[in-house]
């Protein structure tokens, strides 16, 4: 091949990658909201329409957001049910009703992936809602003439134990009765399609034991398989956690679910150097190239359904220290670092 082929070759894989006129579907953001310093909702939606973020995912249903939405933008929004709601929707199909009339009727117009019921729920003390809540929810959305609403949650890790090797991870003794309810309950509700977001952090396992986590690993960067589970390789720490969650999740006949990473991220400060926007970049950047492009795991040759970046802004209402740091950008809208998440100059 000349070297105007390869280099042709080269702007075009470049192209499809940061093309800013069509942005994956499947990459969007996760807008947090807790910061005092935040910019405007109207600001925030018009950042996401220059960058070309496609969408964005809300973790209560913020009637201001919705309103700017409403007004401004046909961006796709995923809107989170918060926890402590979970037990009064589950109480009464009455609540349900009132939710929907309330978060959801006002906006059918907007383009709504899914509702989120429950964040990083299971396990806890409002898990025992989620099953109860979510199908009180999706009578509601019937009724309201909305059937192929999306409901779904979204789990930590927290809910995963025995995750080496990846095989061998089951649903924790507190989160299995739970999720094998919500996961039958999936079935029985046939929604259009039946999925559940994960959420996938390298960082606090690289974090939690750097003398036997290898950055590289953590970072998508070993060019060599890191360990092998059976017939599976393992380059990235990311597919380990991932495939943990399909190994769970098959041990509870949920394999026809599909798992979308509904949050991923790496703190760009907080922890000295552990925690800088090179870093962060670097993981940003290698996670958009893996869902965007590669698009499998070891175990998952079918897709992954996309990936929530986390986080569009940094928020400095959450606990001091690295979590404070997730952001893609400072609140005065600059970027903290280039990523290809953004397909602009902030
Ligand atoms: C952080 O600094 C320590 C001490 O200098 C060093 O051993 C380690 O490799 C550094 N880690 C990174 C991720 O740069």
């Amino acid at each position: 091949m000349s070297y105007s082929v390869l280099l042709l070759a080269c702007v075009l894989a470049h192209h499809a990658i940061f093309a800013a006129s069509t942005p994956p579907t499947s990459v969007g953001v996760c807008y947090g909201t807790l910061g005092d310093n935040l910019p405007l909702s109207s600001d925030v939606i018009s950042l996401l329409e220059r960058c070309g973020i496609y969408k964005f995912r809300l973790y209560n249903p913020n009637l201001n957001v919705l309103d700017t939405l409403l007004r401004q933008s046909d961006r796709m929004v995923s809107v989170g049910v918060p926890n402590e709601h979970l037990s009064i929707l589950a109480s009464s199909l009455d609540e349900a009703r009132n939710w929907v009339a309330k978060f959801y009727t006002p906006y059918r117009r907007l383009n709504i992936e899914n509702i989120v019921v429950g964040n990083e729920v299971v396990p806890g003390e409002n898990a025992q809602y989620l099953v109860g809540a979510t199908r009180n929810l999706y009578t509601a959305f019937r009724e309201a003439t909305f059937p192929d609403m999306i409901l779904t949650t979204a789990l930590s890790s927290g809910s995963l134990v025995n995750t080496y090797p990846p095989s061998q991870a089951t649903f924790s003794p507190e989160a299995i009765g739970v999720m094998t309810d919500y996961v039958n309950l999936l079935k029985e509700l046939d929604m259009y399609y039946n999925m559940i977001y994960i959420h996938v952090y390298p960082y606090f396992a690289y974090a939690a034991d750097p003398a036997n986590v290898r950055l590289d690993y953590a970072l998508f960067q070993a060019t060599e398989p890191v360990f092998h589970d059976g017939d599976l390789a393992y380059f990235n720490l990311f597919d380990a956690i991932y495939d943990s969650f399909m190994w769970a999740m098959e041990k509870i006949n949920g394999q026809d679910i599909y798992l979308a990473v509904g949050e991923s991220g790496w703190p760009s400060a907080g922890n000295g150097n552990f925690t800088t926007p090179q870093l962060a970049q670097t993981y940003m950047t290698n996670l958009y190239q893996h869902i965007v492009v590669d698009n499998k795991t070891p175990k998952n040759s079918k897709g992954m359904r996309g990936v929530m970046a986390f986080a569009l802004f940094n928020e400095n209402l959450k606990p001091p220290g690295v979590e404070q740091n997730f952001g893609l950008f400072y609140p005065d809208l600059h970027a903290v670092y280039p990523t290809p998440f953004c397909q602009c100059k902030c």
